[in-house]
């Protein structure tokens, strides 16, 4: 029988990377699906509310958490259906992503390659569809497993159902907080088509003198070009991009290009969708390394915003306030974050 270690008045600082203080008043590691399933069965736990901690890396909390909240530690990789151009990997959801990407380039399975550096945990890419540099794992993934938190049953859910989207699926819409992913299974190339259309890619490829593609020649520059975009959250507090680049009607973007002809813009599937890039809107406003008392914008990436050391949640959904109001007053548009508020 397993027993169910549940901590209480647990300081969530070192579990999330913009480094905030928050208390979680109970707090559990699970390590296996069949652990999850009895805790999510035990009556005494079923009334509280639950939230589900798994690299904590895009996350904001904003007040201490009055429940349980569960950090997914479901490790171990196993393959299995492998041919001569495929191979299926099931995932624990509690493996970290970057080091799963690593793991893959080396043993030389393609497919995610651009998705370098990410950071958080294999269970919680399928929940935002993670993308980068041309790249989205809805791309790759085959399927998932998970529990319901109501009922503590196990669903499998393939690609079609998850109902992937940008910086989205049916876990953070229709099913967001119903299900606990216990782990996830990709469909990986031994043949892979390197995917090297995102300007930067390629420049940084000419640089660091790269002239045979491999994984790990493309894992390598998305390395490089992030780490020179991007704070390291074991240096300075932060989520990545804090808001969803916003998706305008094309009218709108027309009478946009008019007053601002340089304004950057890619399509997004449907040629009356235009996507803009946040982080261009918010500098425009000003804010690119711009401090408001111990948080700030980022100054090489203005969408991503930063705890300087003794941050709130508070602080930081105030500074977001403000940029939203700014790029609102200006462009008429309105910029959805892209990181949780618990
Ligand atoms: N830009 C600016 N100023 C800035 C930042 C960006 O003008 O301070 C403009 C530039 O013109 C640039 C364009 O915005 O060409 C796009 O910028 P970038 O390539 O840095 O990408 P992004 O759209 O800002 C998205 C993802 C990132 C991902 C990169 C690379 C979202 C919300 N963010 O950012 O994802 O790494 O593309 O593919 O879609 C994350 O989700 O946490 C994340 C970091």
């Amino acid at each position: 029988m397993l027993s169910l270690n549940i901590q209480e008045n647990i300081d969530l600082r070192h579990f999330n990377t913009f480094g905030i203080h928050a208390k979680a008043r109970f707090f559990i590691t699970v390590r296996s699906l069949e652990e999850l399933r009895i805790l999510l069965q035990e009556p005494q736990w079923q009334a509280l509310p639950r939230f589900i901690l798994g690299g904590g890396s895009n996350i904001l909390f904003t007040r201490d958490y009055e429940g349980l909240v569960i950090k997914n530690e479901i490790m171990g990789i196993t393959r299995f259906h492998e041919d001569d151009n495929y191979v299926c990997l099931k995932v624990g959801a509690g493996e970290n992503w970057h080091e799963f990407v690593l793991y893959c380039v080396a043993q030389g399975y393609g497919g995610i390659e651009n998705l370098s550096l990410i950071p958080g945990t294999v269970g919680a890419a399928p929940i935002q569809n993670i993308g980068a540099y041309g790249a989205e794992i809805k791309d790759v993934f085959q399927e998932l497993e998970a529990v319901g938190i109501a009922d503590g049953v196990i669903q499998q859910f393939d690609n079609q159902k998850c109902e992937f989207g940008y910086r989205n699926s049916i876990f953070k819409s229709s099913h967001k907080n119903q299900f606990i992913i216990g782990n996830v299974t990709l469909r990986l190339s031994k043949n892979p088509i390197f995917n090297t259309s995102y300007g930067a890619i390629q420049t940084v490829l000419q640089d660091m003198k790269i002239k045979e593609l491999t994984l790990k020649s493309v894992s390598d520059a998305v390395m490089h070009i992030r780490r020179s975009k991007l704070p390291d959250p074991k240096m300075i507090g932060n989520a990545g991009s804090f808001f969803k680049n916003p998706i305008i009607l094309e009218n709108q973007f027309i009478e946009l290009q008019k007053k601002y002809p340089h304004i950057p813009h890619f399509s997004e599937g449907s040629p009356d969708l235009i996507k803009v890039p946040a982080g261009w809107l918010i500098e425009q406003c000003g804010w690119k390394g711009k401090r408001l008392g111990e948080v700030g914008v980022y100054d090489k990436q203005a969408l991503v915003i930063v705890n300087y050391g003794s941050g709130t949640g508070a602080d930081i959904q105030e500074l977001a306030r403000q940029i939203q109001a700014s790029v609102f007053e200006r462009f008429a548009v309105r910029l959805i974050p892209e990181v949780v508020m618990v």
